[in-house]
């Protein structure tokens, strides 16, 4: 073979493939692409240094890595807000109309994977990061080019982030899942984990063997200059990507529930998991002038499809005992498929309900599994009971530690602070994700160290030891030295972070945000009706928090010496001008993007609504400018042009 019939080689090969992974139509045999295949691989092992980047042989996977690296997406990876029914997307719509003008909606599935971000840069795939925490992710890119429906190259130089879910198709869940049976290996309960476990294995090769799939839905920083959703994503399945199995254009709300309706209908029929619809508005200008909240963008949502609900068999009731001692009875159930989830477990909140319900063991039930959460048992099949059935009495003792509990009714408790249940779970989230967000100390690691007598409440955690952490088994100098980094980093974090970390009950992240917005790190000094006044704070939470606060000043003092958070940085005070709390409203083409004029208006502490009214003080237009101009003339309201607007900031 010479170099150039290497180089044809590969051209027919990638055509191969992309027929066969993206476009699911193959144009050739196994036997074909095999020999070529092999034909090229000689010719790559006789001369290497002539390796092509993009040669099928590089999808192969490379050497194992001892951990990811984290990498920043070039620009922020957002969540999408959920919606249930038709009159929360009339709300939706509604709202939207407020913001903008000239609304049509791209649809199209929402599939249920893990969301990867690539980067591409001169037409070469040069990262591949996870979604993380939305701005950081990790680099995955060795795991990605395994995937065969992510190109290594395209035909497109400038910069580009494309973003999509990684899917595993529901027949490869099952084939994976009866492997891991025959192995004696723990089941993956859908093909959501599933794709994640594999995107983000240390060894390539096992990625490569999973028969990953990459489906678009999206694109970070860019260049295109067409001004429509649906034309840039064609843009992007013409570079190589596979299209959604469905989408849609349109401009009603009941043209959208329609396409919903048949969305629900014919999601069996597909060969991924979907867990929606999303809904989008098609103008990238629309877009850029509606914005984001702190999460998500204003111009899309999900429309999630209705739960599902499936009969299995109650097998044994058992309990768990959180980290402030209540202790919650779980059922467990006959595995049972749903949409794709094996289910083994459903939530009965407590006794009482299960009282209510009388769910007995070996009952027959319904359970209920509606997107992400646990599922829950809605019904007993009383006319199935053959007089088998046992019934479960309240517990007396703590199942972890046998002391005597406290029983109250609803809640049942175990009062011994020093439970290992109550202590584990109580470091396992101090270090979770929305509090200390340390990096590896997950459930297992925490038991150890629990169990080792190393940790017995968080504070230990900064005094561990590298000596301590090497006598351990499992416990090699590298992933040592990361968990100690990784504690040592979580010093100086957002006070936030710190208050929820606190574990107090009733006080979540959006309450520890609230706390810290408004007494910064002096909450041990608040008192109730401060508390009460909060947005968003009531008589049960301002409670919590005060008797947390008088059993446990002592310990967050300690705490807050050692871990120092961050006091929140006071808002900058807008200086003077023209804009200041001023209601705007921005019309036709401007010099720039309406998005970025927005944005820099804003900065000037001005409000930008998407519709004229009464209650605006400046209608700010560009050229064309059209009937959000005459509205504002015909209600008096001050008109500039752009240049009048900007020699005003001067
Ligand atoms: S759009 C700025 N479209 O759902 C818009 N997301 O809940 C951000 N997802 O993190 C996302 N299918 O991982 C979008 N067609 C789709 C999607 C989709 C699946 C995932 C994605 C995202 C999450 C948001």
């Amino acid at each position: 073979m010479t170099q150039k019939q290497y180089l044809s080689a590969i051209k027919k090969l990638k055509l191969y493939a992309h027929h066969y992974y993206v476009l699911d139509d193959a144009i050739t045999s196994d036997e074909i692409y095999d020999k070529l295949y092999h034909e090229v691989l000689s010719f790559e092992e006789e001369n290497p240094d002539s390796i092509a980047l993009d040669s099928p042989t590089q999808r192969v996977g490379g050497a194992i890595l001892d951990g990811f690296e984290k990498a920043s997406h070039l620009t922020r990876m957002w969540s999408l807000e959920d919606i249930f029914n038709f009159e929360e997307l009339q709300k939706w719509i509604e709202k939207s109309a407020k913001l903008t003008e000239n609304m049509s909606f791209y649809c199209e599935p929402k599939y249920d994977g893990a969301s990867l971000n690539l980067i591409y840069d001169k037409g070469s795939l040069v990262q591949a990061i996870t979604r993380g925490d939305g701005s950081i992710g990790e680099d995955v890119t060795q795991n990605a080019k395994t995937i065969r429906s992510i190109a290594l190259s395209i035909a497109y130089q400038e910069r580009i982030e494309i973003r999509g879910e990684v899917v595993i198709f529901k027949e490869n869940f099952e084939a994976i899942n009866r492997e891991r049976l025959d192995k004696g290996e723990a089941i993956f309960a859908n093909p959501r984990n599933a794709a994640a476990g594999s995107l983000r294995q240390l060894d390539s090769t096992i990625t490569a063997s999973r028969n990953l799939v990459f489906l678009p839905y999206g694109i970070g920083e860019n260049t295109l200059k067409e001004k429509l959703l649906h034309k840039r994503m064609d843009l992007i399945y013409a570079l190589g990507f596979r299209e959604p199995p469905m989408r849609f254009i349109c401009k009603k709300a009941s043209e959208i529930e329609a396409f919903y309706q048949k969305m629900v209908q014919e999601r069996d029929n597909f060969d991924m998991m979907l867990d929606g619809m999303v809904i989008k508005i098609d103008s990238i200008e629309s877009q850029e002038e509606m914005g984001y909240t702190v999460k998500n963008p204003r111009w899309a949502v999900a429309y999630k499809f209705p739960a599902v609900e499936k009969v299995t068999i109650v097998k044994d009731i058992i309990l768990q005992v959180g980290r402030s001692g209540t202790v919650t009875p779980v059922a467990i159930v006959e595995p049972t498929h749903i949409e794709g989830v094996v289910v083994e477990r459903a939530s009965l909140h407590n006794f009482d309900e299960i009282e209510r319900k009388d769910i007995r063991i070996g009952d027959s039930v319904i359970i209920l599994r509606s997107g992400d959460v646990i599922p829950k048992i809605i019904k007993v099949l009383e006319y199935e009971r053959d007089g088998s059935q046992k019934v479960t009495t309240r517990p007396l003792y703590c199942p972890v530690c046998k002391s005597e509990l406290l029983d109250e009714g609803a809640l049942i408790k175990c009062q011994n602070l020093e439970c290992e249940a109550r202590v584990v779970n109580a470091i396992i989230y101090f270090a979770s994700k929305p509090c200390l967000n340390i990096d590896g100390l997950g459930e297992k690691i925490v038991e150890t160290l629990h169990k080792e007598g190393l940790v017995r409440s968080v504070k230990d955690l900064f005094s561990l030891k590298l000596e301590q952490l090497l006598a351990l088994e499992g416990f090699k100098e590298k992933k040592s030295k990361n968990l100690l980094k990784a504690i040592e980093d979580a010093k100086g974090c957002e006070c936030w972070r710190f208050i929820n970390a606190l574990g107090i009950e009733h006080i979540g992240e959006v309450a520890s945000k609230t706390l810290c917005d408004n007494f910064g790190l002096h909450v041990s000094n608040v008192n109730k009706e401060e508390l009460i006044a909060l947005d968003g704070f009531g008589e049960e939470m301002a409670e919590s928090l005060m008797e947390f606060i008088r059993v446990n000043r002592e310990l967050i003092g300690e705490l807050q010496e050692l871990i120092n958070p961050k006091a929140p940085t006071e808002k900058e005070e807008v200086s003077e001008n023209p804009f200041k709390s001023k209601t705007l409203v921005l019309t036709g083409s401007m010099s720039q993007s309406r998005g970025v004029i927005k944005a820099m208006l804003e900065e000037f502490g001005a409000k930008v609504s998407g519709s004229v009214s009464k209650k605006t003080d400046y209608l700010i237009y560009g050229e064309d400018a059209g009937s959000k101009y005459d509205k504002a003339v015909s209600l008096g309201v001050s008109v500039l042009s752009e240049d009048e607007m900007r020699k005003m900031l001067l």
